[in-house]
């Protein structure tokens, strides 16, 4: 590995955690001695880099961590320098700390910043760079929303995660003759849906890509039951709507750089099942169990691949890119060009395909 002029690097998760962030933490602090470089951890996303909370990173800081899932160094939702609360009285005011962050990236003598987040992350990224910070971007999110990349870190984790619910949740389904509805995240984008529900032989699968028919839900559970399948796994992703009807938001808190929080049409899909079928019928809310626990091993490998690129990004000066999987292969792309940018499943992909040739209903 060849010296590079970049001496000092800073490090930062922002956004939601999810299982491999440790990984790349490890994969960028690893070979930062070989580069020349000292890593600085900050505290807390873009929250640490505004309010000056780091600290050095070593090998040894960095052992042992690639099994743990969440990350060493803390993480925000609500720490956008361009968007930051602050209490004025009982208001809650929002203000432009973006002169804080810049300083403190100076005051630490910062040559270059890693930034591991989703898109919301991404967006800062840029508009830092546009303001003259040195940053590489690597992607994460257990949704696998972002358009740059084939596949971002968590996913597969949060999918194993799905799958594994729905096999247990088959077993009690079956023995009880029940309908279990099993909501699971992915905010706008029904991957963890599609690919979990699939792995997990979930009888349907409802994503906010294709809008549902309340009646062919109903009529799917029907002709199961007619075929002496008493029980029904349904597998709906956070953000599934049905046809004419309004997405079901949980809360909105104005402190987040996205203020909508989805959740509750597990329960609602759940109570109209047995109302309009007769069939007793649970749910099961997978929340945060999602975004938990140890990355399995592509999430282990993908990590580790996105920090060594990164540090090698940083290293040549490649600054305001971002690393992306693209097939089998790490490349960049300009963080300009990445934001904004949601992959959401398309009604002809594969996987929705295959699940229907395997007799699983979008409800459609
Ligand atoms: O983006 C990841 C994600 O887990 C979404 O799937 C979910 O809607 C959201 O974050 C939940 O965020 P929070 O942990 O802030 O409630």
């Amino acid at each position: 590995m060849a010296k590079s002029r970049v001496r000092r690097i800073g490090i930062l998760t922002g956004g939601g955690d999810c299982p491999g962030l440790n990984a790349v933490i490890r994969g960028v602090t690893k070979p930062a001695q070989d580069y020349g470089m000292t890593v600085y951890g900050i505290i807390d996303g873009f929250e640490g880099l505004v309010e000056g909370r780091a600290r050095e990173l070593n090998d040894t800081d960095v052992s042992g961590i690639l099994a743990r899932g969440g990350t060493i160094l803390g993480s925000s939702n609500k720490g956008d320098p361009f968007h930051w609360p602050v209490e004025v009285g009982k208001k809650i005011e929002i203000q432009d700390k973006a002169e804080a962050a810049i300083k403190n990236y100076q005051t630490w003598n910062l040559d270059a910043l890693i930034a591991i987040g989703g898109d919301g992350t991404m967006h800062i990224c840029n508009k830092l760079s546009q303001m003259g910070l040195n940053i590489v971007g690597v992607p994460k999110t257990i949704d696998n929303d972002l358009d740059a990349t084939d596949v971002t870190f968590g996913h597969d984790s949060a999918v194993y995660v799905v799958m594994m619910a729905l096999d247990r949740l088959h077993t009690t389904a079956s023995s009880h003759h029940r309908v279990i509805v099993c909501e699971v995240m992915g905010r706008y984008a029904g991957w963890i849906a599609l690919h979990g529900g699939i792995a997990g032989g979930a009888d349907i699968i409802l994503i906010p890509e294709i809008p549902f028919s309340w009646q062919k839900i109903y009529d799917k559970i029907h002709k199961r039951q007619l075929m002496g399948k008493k029980f029904s796994l349904v597998c709906v992703a956070e953000g599934a709507k049905a046809q004419g009807e309004e997405i079901v938001v949980k809360e909105t808190d104005i402190k987040r750089t996205d203020p909508i929080q989805l959740g509750g049409i597990g329960a609602l899909v759940a109570k109209n099942i047995e109302k309009n079928t007769g069939r007793e019928t649970r749910v099961t809310v997978l929340g945060h169990l999602q975004r938990g626990g140890s990355p399995t091993p592509y999430d282990r490998i993908l990590s580790t691949k996105f920090g060594a690129f990164a540090i090698e990004l940083v290293s040549h000066g490649k600054f305001g890119r971002m690393v992306a999987l693209k097939g089998n292969e790490i490349k960049n792309v300009r963080i300009e060009d990445a934001i904004g940018k949601q992959k959401l499943v398309k009604p002809d992909n594969q996987a929705v395909f295959a699940a229907k040739a395997v007799g699983i209903s979008f409800g459609v």
